[in-house]
């Protein structure tokens, strides 16, 4: 009897665990239904390469928008990530630098490819939290805004490309955590499908440090392709925001309702390696330079603008979906 409890016990938190679900976070709409934010990437270098000229902007164009909070898309310390919970490069790169009030917000982070060539538990610590509360890393996690108006499903992207495995050259990385690799994303897909399944929010947007598609000096993200993307399309994910090439972009795909925006321009750019898209009238907008890029929703309407150092609007998508009351 007490075997038959204890076995049925054990069956129980295997199942639990085998169909284990991100963290999710609630972040409330204002008041009139309206959400808006930042999205940063690719900054932190202690304020150079024009780091402090887009945080000066994001201040303004923050307070002008009352955002809500901040997305970066990674790479949030170079060269090497931080180096532990005590690394200066914290407070250097993102606390004395986002300093505007209307940057006093909660930011929503996942990790990059420099990120993980440091020590990645150091950035996902509750330490940094207790530093400074703005700052919230997870690997994978969901955050529900409004309630029920826009999902974002944060993916951890690094593990998913080969090379890093297979030629790091001369880059040490801290995959703890993340071996066997076949396991890791294998369940995070599983939970990335399961959570798009489940969602009922107007919005599905989709935040990765690595591009899907681009036309930058890293181009198109292979892997993310092949096993990303195409959960994004069954579960008609509105938009995919990412990092890693240091430009502002936007592709809107014409075989999904997808928009594809690059916003990782928080610091150094200008690489000057662009490439042609294939078909040139899904190719939208491309800015070579530092900037950001701001989102304003309703349960009806995106608005998104791309900025540069300036604080000038170099690019502005609308697009607007109708209520619907049926079940
Ligand atoms: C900073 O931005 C200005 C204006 O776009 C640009 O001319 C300059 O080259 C940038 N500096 C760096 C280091 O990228």
């Amino acid at each position: 009897m007490k075997l038959k409890l204890v076995l049925t016990l054990i069956v129980g938190l295997f199942v639990v665990s085998c169909v284990a679900e991100l963290q999710r976070f609630e972040h409330a709409a204002k008041p009139d239904g309206s959400l808006s934010f930042l999205v940063v990437g690719d900054w932190g270098r202690r304020g150079l390469y024009n780091q402090s000229r887009v945080s000066r902007q994001m201040g303004i164009i923050g307070e002008e928008i009352d955002i809500d909070f901040i997305i970066s898309t990674g790479d949030n310390f170079y060269d090497n990530g931080l180096t532990g919970v005590h690394d200066p490069a914290f407070h250097e790169s993102f606390t004395d630098i986002y300093t505007a009030p209307s940057l006093q917000k909660q930011w929503y982070t996942v990790l990059g490819n420099h990120d993980y060539r440091g020590n990645v538990e150091a950035q996902l610590s509750p330490i940094l939290r207790k530093m400074d509360s703005r700052w919230l890393c997870l690997r994978s996690f969901i955050l529900n805004a409004g309630p029920e108006m826009a999902e974002f499903f944060f993916v951890d992207t690094t593990p998913f490309v080969s090379k890093y495995f297979i030629e790091p050259k001369d880059h040490v990385y801290d995959w703890k955590g993340i071996l066997p690799r076949n396991n890791y994303l294998n369940n995070l897909l599983m939970e990335v499908e399961s959570a798009l399944r489940e969602s009922s929010a107007v919005w599905k947007i989709v935040v990765g440090h690595h591009t899907i598609k681009s036309v930058g000096h890293h181009g198109n993200t292979d892997e993310l392709a092949i096993h990303l993307l195409p959960l994004l399309q069954a579960y008609e994910v509105d938009l995919y925001i990412n990092g890693h090439d240091h430009c502002l972009q936007h592709i809107s795909s014409s075989e999904s309702g997808i928009q594809f925006m690059t916003s990782g321009g928080g610091s150094k750019a200008w690489k000057g390696d662009v490439g042609t898209w294939s078909n040139p009238q899904e190719m939208k907008f491309y800015h070579d330079g530092q900037g950001f890029m701001s989102v304003e929703m309703t349960q009806t309407e995106v608005d998104i603008k791309f900025y540069d150092v300036f604080g000038t609007v170099l690019h502005k998508w609308t697009t607007s979906k109708q209520l619907s009351f049926a079940i």
